[in-house]
């Protein structure tokens, strides 16, 4: 469902290292929320959402100490990007998705889908200008 492109790629090796296990994470998720005959994956759903926002929030610290190294003009931009990121991604909850809850899957295929888009559309609009070291 998710995964990194060829087209997203910055050519920064961490940074694109970290965005491609975000794919992954998030890919994870989903795998889990449509696995079939498991029984009780609520704990194994959030402990893997709190994965995606703790290495999220690790990989926007990587990316904006990168750019402060070069003295990258749009750095503030970026910044706000990411905080009002982080803040939508804080007011998410997964209370709702437990198996009393008929919506389950559609509260966290809902939360990824806005996630893995946000995620896209901020690396092919504003990651990718970020420019790469020489080589
Ligand atoms: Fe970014
Ligand atoms: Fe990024």
């Amino acid at each position: 469902m998710y995964e990194m492109k060829d087209e997203y790629l910055t050519g920064i090796e961490q940074i694109d290292n970290e965005h491609r296990r975000l794919f992954e994470i998030a890919e994870e998720t989903w795998q889990l929320k449509n696995a079939e005959f498991i029984p009780d994956k609520y704990d194994q759903i959030k402990a893997l959402f709190e994965e995606l926002k703790e290495y999220t929030q690790m990989h926007f610290a990587h990316e904006e100490a990168y750019m402060e190294s070069i003295g990258y003009k749009k750095l503030f931009t970026q910044k706000m990007q990411h905080q009002a990121f982080m803040q939508w991604l804080d007011e998410q909850e997964l209370d709702g998705v437990n198996d009393e809850y008929e919506n389950q899957d559609q509260v966290i295929g809902d939360i990824l889908n806005y996630l893995t888009d946000w995620l896209v559309h901020h690396i092919l609009d504003t990651d990718k200008q970020i420019p790469a070291p020489e080589k």
